[in-house]
């Protein structure tokens, strides 16, 4: 088997990566072979709206995005993971999200469309962290990560929140969140 993390935060030991890591933690005790990426470390730019993937399933911008759909393609499970910058994903993830924007077509008309993982069986588990305790302070983070990734037809099989998590490693202390992440990777490899 073949995963993926997509990390949306720039900070390499910060809460998001430790729950990433959480999550890998069954994952990584089978024989699957992890690749984990920081969206950070990446060259992809902003979708220009041109509408150029209409029928190739392929964005016309040359960067580093072409790379990651091709681990995409690869990979059986994904981790599609992000902190809260102001009640969203942070502009990295949304970003790559943007330009996934290849990644579905509307064969019949602009209210039907098809992701090009419909079918495939891969599997993802979402996550998300923010600074507050109260869950409105994360706004749309997780269930933008979680719309997105059923859009390009994955199979959402978790998601996973942690709240309460303001400085990189604070995210050690919040125990249920990161048991959460763990049952979240069993049902990765499901
Ligand atoms: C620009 C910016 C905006 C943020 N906006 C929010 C927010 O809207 N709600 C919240 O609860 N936390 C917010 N935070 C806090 C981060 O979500 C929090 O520190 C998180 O743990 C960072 O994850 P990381 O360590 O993986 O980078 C913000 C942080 C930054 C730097």
């Amino acid at each position: 088997m073949k995963i993926i993390s997509i990390n949306g935060s720039r900070r390499k030991k910060g809460n998001t990566e430790l729950l990433i890591q959480s999550i890998l933690k069954p994952v990584e005790k089978s024989a699957t072979h992890v690749e984990s990426i920081f969206l950070g470390d990446c060259t992809i730019g902003a979708c220009t709206g041109c509408e150029g993937c209409r029928s190739s399933w392929e964005c016309v911008i040359k960067d580093d995005f072409q790379s990651l759909v091709e681990m995409m393609d690869e990979a059986d499970g994904v981790v599609l993971a992000s902190p809260t910058y102001w009640y969203t994903v942070t502009s990295d993830m949304k970003c790559f999200i943007d330009r996934c924007y290849s990644l579905i077509q509307f064969p019949k008309n602009r209210s039907e469309w098809i992701g090009k993982y419909d079918g495939t069986g891969k599997t993802c588990v979402t996550a998300a962290v923010c600074e507050q305790k109260q869950e409105a302070n994360m706004g749309n983070t997780l269930t933008l990560l979680t719309d997105f990734a059923k859009d390009i037809g994955l199979n959402v099989v978790d998601s996973v929140k942690a709240l309460n998590c303001f400085e990189a490693g604070s995210i050690q202390k919040e125990k249920a969140a990161l048991k959460d992440a763990e049952a979240a990777g069993q049902r990765l490899l499901q």
